[in-house]
């Protein structure tokens, strides 16, 4: 029909040619999906299943990622969501119903835990908070009805490895589902559904995004059922990735193998120096033999990544720990980890609830890709800020 160049401005006429071909996956932005017909109009979310129906449940950019996550973990299907905290409370919320309770160790991560006595406590979800190196003795607190195990291996910040086979064995013996946080891992270094897991989750926004500058989450599920529940929670609850950070996440994971291999090595050489230190008392790096838990780290991970703790011996206060951190000039100051440039965070560990008592004694380094020496260097050159 005749328009007017208004008009064209939104139904355009133009014609571009066909058979491009690029190794970059297009950045399918898009609210509103297509649909051919007023009768073929359909608010299914199982894109895969059903055909597009709407942005939040995906674009081809979208999906394309969420299919890559999902072969690199080995599961079946894979959820984004808009960072690794929305990925961890749709599990929860699909998962759980009033009445239930749930496991949840003392080492996860911060928001997870406020989650849990914050917002499931009102809904009627009751948690016990374990020791993470329970291991199968978790049987004894497992309830009539517990129905869910969180796990995170290494734990948030103080790095404890998990027995993950022997609490997913007491679980199932129970009827519960067992939830890996795997960020640490990258969802590469450890092969959470062969050592029984449930569902995994990861914040892309640490390893496969690799450069600090998108948030973005993911849960991954083998069995079709947990899938279902999953997707039809994040319909209602509405959280979608953008498919902007999604292109960046795809950019990320063509080079996730080097920037992993590098910066892992990198993190145990700089392990390795502090724990030589006289200031360290310990270095919480599974990968170090004198780390707890290396023998569960031997023999479940095939790789160690950027992310380790020290704590230093009794003596600095928290404004020494502090002025070491401020002199290190190589390492940033902030949060989420997992990028190209090293971090140091200094954190108070109370004995609170089981954990373990650090005091603030505790620095957690996430390692980048400057050079291993200059790290060394920064860190020789900052620890004497410890006793001035
Ligand atoms: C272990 C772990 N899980 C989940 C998250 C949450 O990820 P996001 O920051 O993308 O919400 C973080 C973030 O620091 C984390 O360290």
């Amino acid at each position: 029909m005749d328009t007017t160049w208004q008009t064209r401005l939104l139904h355009p006429d133009a014609q571009i040619p066909g058979g491009y071909r690029s190794l970059a996956t297009p950045v399918h932005r898009g609210s509103t999906t297509l649909f051919p017909s007023a009768a073929a109009v359909t608010d299914k979310w199982d894109q895969e299943r059903f055909g597009y129906t709407y942005g939040l449940y995906g674009t081809p950019t979208t999906l394309e990622l969420a299919a890559r996550i999902a072969a690199l973990e080995g599961g079946g299907r894979t959820i984004l969501t808009p960072g690794g905290q929305s990925a961890i409370s749709l599990i929860d919320f699909a998962l759980l119903r009033s009445g239930d309770h749930i496991l949840v160790p003392h080492s996860v991560y911060g928001p997870n835990r406020w989650l849990t006595t914050a917002l499931l406590a009102r809904f009627g979800v009751s948690a016990t908070f374990y020791d993470p190196e329970i291991g199968a003795e978790i049987a004894s607190l497992m309830r009539e009805n517990t129905r869910l195990v969180w796990t995170e291996s290494p734990g948030s910040v103080t790095m404890e490895v998990q027995d993950v086979p022997a609490i997913a064995a007491a679980a199932h013996a129970r009827g519960a589902l067992v939830v890996l946080d795997n960020t640490w891992s990258a969802g590469v270094l450890f092969d959470a559904f062969a050592h029984g897991v449930d569902v995994t989750m990861q914040a892309l926004t640490k390893y496969v995004g690799g450069h600090s500058d998108l948030l973005l989450g993911s849960v991954t599920v083998r069995d079709d059922a947990l899938y279902q529940r999953l997707g039809a929670a994040r319909q209602v609850i509405g959280c979608a990735a953008s498919p902007d950070d999604c292109s960046l996440a795809l950019r990320g994971l063509q080079t996730l193998a080097v920037r992993l291999a590098a910066i892992g090595a990198s993190a145990l050489a700089i392990a390795g120096w502090l724990a030589q230190r006289p200031e360290v008392d310990l270095v919480l790096h599974p990968a170090l033999p004198a780390c707890p838990g290396h023998e569960l780290w031997k023999r479940d991970f095939t790789g160690s990544s950027g992310v380790f703790s020290i704590v230093f011996r009794p003596g600095p206060s928290w404004e020494q720990v502090c002025a070491f951190v401020d002199a290190l000039e190589l390492f940033e100051v902030g949060y989420s980890w997992a990028g190209t440039t090293s971090l140091a965070v200094a954190y108070t560990i109370a004995p609170a609830g089981g954990r373990p008592a650090y005091d603030h004694r505790l620095v957690r380094f996430s390692i980048g890709l400057e050079s291993t020496e200059d790290l060394i260097a920064d860190l020789g050159r900052a620890l004497p800020a410890l006793s001035s």
